[in-house]
């Protein structure tokens, strides 16, 4: 059954943060956090609201799927800086977008894993005909819930938004070949936010974490369509550390060559982080289509996940 992944957008804000305003800011170093974590600048939102950077990347996600947006039958948008309490950012994006009200709006909230259950929901509804064109948005304001005054978080995350529509087509194989995901509630409090706090982590606890359970998740998922590592031609790991990429790809004995890598530039964007990567990949030529891609993630709640494409 065919969920095809027909275009993807990303919005990046212009301003870029680098290690060495960090070092002006809180007592930390480009040394120590490029040896840690790779990053090396992240963008920060100024006028931009989650909204119009969701906005930003969806309008480029339909214009290069090549539909009218009236076509669009869902709107699932995956943050964990949501723009009000309420209503879902979804339904302000869903306005400004101009789409009519057959177009459902709703957000998800499972952090870095976000962009991944967004693309489970559309998939079963595109694949149980209730759908037939859903835009999927990751789309983070981390900026607004960091404490600029804590160095231990402040160095890790930065701004930005990432879209894809899908659409199913019967003559057509899908794209997407399994997907498995996994919650751990029991372990919220190693990253979370309380309302109108800051992002809290204990940063070892959630390394150790990520590494497991994507590795887990990304065997699973290989599994599940029949494939093994050897198979993977790419893999799209959600873009938190270089050290947790770099020890994934050992764990998953796959040459980090064939692992997308941008958190040097961007740091996590958390549910958009999958998306901009996916948009990078294939706009630098290295993603071709018909590419097997390995997509995992993890993030609070404990979410996370892999998905596996056939690009
Ligand atoms: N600059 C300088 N020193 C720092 C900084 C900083 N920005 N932050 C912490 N330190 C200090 C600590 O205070 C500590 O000092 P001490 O030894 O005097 O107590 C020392 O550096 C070591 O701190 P650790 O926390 O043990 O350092 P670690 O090697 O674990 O690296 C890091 C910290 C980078 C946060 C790492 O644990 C990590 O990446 N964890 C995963 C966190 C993550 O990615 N979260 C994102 C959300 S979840 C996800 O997306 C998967």
């Amino acid at each position: 059954m065919g969920t095809k992944i027909e275009g993807i957008g990303i919005y990046l804000p212009e301003k870029v943060l680098t290690n060495f305003d960090l070092e002006k800011m809180v007592d930390t170093s480009d040394d120590w956090i490029t040896t840690r974590t790779g990053i090396k600048e992240r963008r920060i939102a100024q006028e931009e609201s989650v909204v119009d950077m969701a906005v930003k990347a969806a309008e480029e996600a339909i214009e290069n799927a090549g539909i009218k947006k009236e076509e669009i039958e869902a709107v699932i948008l995956a943050t964990l800086t949501p723009h009000l309490g309420f209503p879902a950012t979804a339904c302000l994006v869903q306005k400004r977008l101009g789409l009519p009200p057959s177009a459902m709006a709703f957000d998800i909230s499972a952090a870095c894993s976000g962009f991944l259950y967004g693309l489970d929901i559309a998939d079963a509804y595109l694949k149980s005909g209730k759908k037939k064109t859903v835009l999927v948005i990751g789309a983070e304001k981390l900026s607004s819930i960091i404490d600029w005054k804590d160095r231990s978080t402040c160095v890790l995350f930065g701004d930005g938004a990432g879209a894809a529509v899908l659409r199913y087509d019967p003559s057509s194989e899908s794209d997407i070949l399994s997907s498995k995901l996994y919650t751990k509630g029991s372990a919220w409090n190693i990253l979370y936010r309380e309302l109108c706090g800051y992002l809290k982590m204990e940063g070892r606890k959630v390394f150790k974490e990520a590494v497991t359970s994507m590795a887990e998740a990304s065997q699973e998922a290989l599994r599940e369509a029949g494939l093994s590592a050897e198979d993977v031609d790419w893999v799209i790991p959600h873009q938190a550390n270089f050290r947790i990429i770099k020890a994934l790809a050992e764990k998953l004995s796959i040459p980090l060559e064939k692992v997308y890598v941008n958190v040097n530039r961007y740091g996590n964007t958390s549910a958009a982080s999958i998306p901009i990567a996916l948009y990078e990949a294939l706009k630098e030529g290295k993603l071709q289509r018909g590419d097997i891609v390995l997509l995992t993630a993890m993030g609070g709640g404990l979410t996370w996940g892999a998905t596996v494409l056939r690009f």
